[in-house]
């Protein structure tokens, strides 16, 4: 008899087929991410688990599944499972690095360009019929060419938004909390996080959410940054104290802030959706067709390669 992996969510369909071959498959037959509740429930006669990064796979779930070997993923980010406790029980914990590392710079990019240059905000006016032709003082932004781009965290995403930097002759600084172990394909200066927040022109976060990430940003940082600052997150919302960023772009603070991720996700605070200075996405930065193909079909691997006996292409414990 196969082993049973339980699947939180449907994912493109090439994984489905790879895991059918190993696997007796239980999906989650809703299109809605499942609760809590009906992840333990679901989870009970499983080997193996593919989730999403949106489930908590904590404790409570882990210890419903006696026969668990492996919890897949479907992300690159973790923070979501408590790896601490599944190391604990001899279960792999496996994620998906690297396959969406340009798609995620990608949408740094379009974060930083639409931030700055009032993108959202200007194409809200023209579909609410205020465009009466051109004007000399309408929606102005700021340039983005030759500025100082400040990356906190020069991981391999970090180091992507990095490269597509160059194009636009940017200076380059970085904070990282470790020394980095490989040479930069580009010049960029490692400095601390108070001269990088006091220097950049736009910061941009590319840091797992931890204990010591949580609230990284918060008042103190805002208040160190320049008034034109732009602050870009495409990492994890709560590595931003969230109503200090609403006060610093309620306040002007800074300039604007591009957003693809949130504290309390799904939850966006109405002050933060009144604001115009601020671009906001539904947490899209690894989805393209392409990526996300890729990312399931990792998950997959990681799932299969674990029941095998084999060393798994990205194990996080
Ligand atoms: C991840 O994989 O952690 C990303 O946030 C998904 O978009």
């Amino acid at each position: 008899m196969k082993p049973v992996l339980f699947l939180t969510r449907r994912i493109p369909e090439p994984a489905i087929k790879m895991l059918e071959e190993k696997f007796t498959l239980k999906i989650n037959p809703y299109n809605l991410a499942l609760t809590h509740q009906e992840i333990i429930e679901g989870i009970e006669d499983a080997e193996a688990l593919i989730c999403l990064l949106t489930d908590n796979i904590d404790k409570e779930v882990i210890s419903a599944a006696p026969k668990l070997k492996v919890i897949s993923s479907y992300a690159v980010g973790y923070n979501n499972i408590d790896v601490e406790y599944a190391t604990q029980l001899g279960i792999a914990v496996c994620n998906t690095p690297g396959v969406l590392t340009e798609t995620t710079a990608d949408l740094t990019w379009a974060l930083i360009l639409a931030s700055c240059r009032r993108i959202s905000e200007s194409e809200r006016f023209v579909r609410n019929g205020n465009f009466k032709g051109w004007e000399p003082m309408l929606m102005l932004g700021l340039d983005v060419y030759e500025k100082t781009l400040g990356i906190i965290g020069m991981g391999r995403i970090g180091q992507a938004v990095a490269k597509r930097a160059t194009g636009f002759e940017m200076r380059i600084i970085y904070y990282n909390d470790s020394s980095l172990s490989q040479t930069l394909a580009f010049e960029a200066r490692e400095v601390t996080l108070k001269t990088l927040l006091q220097e950049a022109d736009i910061i941009t976060l590319h840091l797992p959410l931890t204990k010591e990430t949580f609230h990284l940003i918060s008042k103190e940082e805002f208040a160190l940054m320049k008034e034109s600052a732009v602050l870009i997150n495409t990492s994890r919302g709560a590595v931003i104290e969230e109503k200090e960023l609403i006060k610093a772009l309620k306040t002007k603070r800074i300039f604007a802030a591009g957003l693809d991720v949130y504290e309390n996700e799904p939850d966006i605070p109405q002050e933060l959706l009144a604001l115009e200075n601020v671009v906001l996405l539904p947490h899209i930065g690894s989805a393209s067709i392409e990526t996300r193909t890729k990312m399931a079909l990792l998950a997959a691997e990681n799932a299969i390669a674990v029941m095998e006996g084999k060393e798994p292409p990205a194990k996080v414990n």
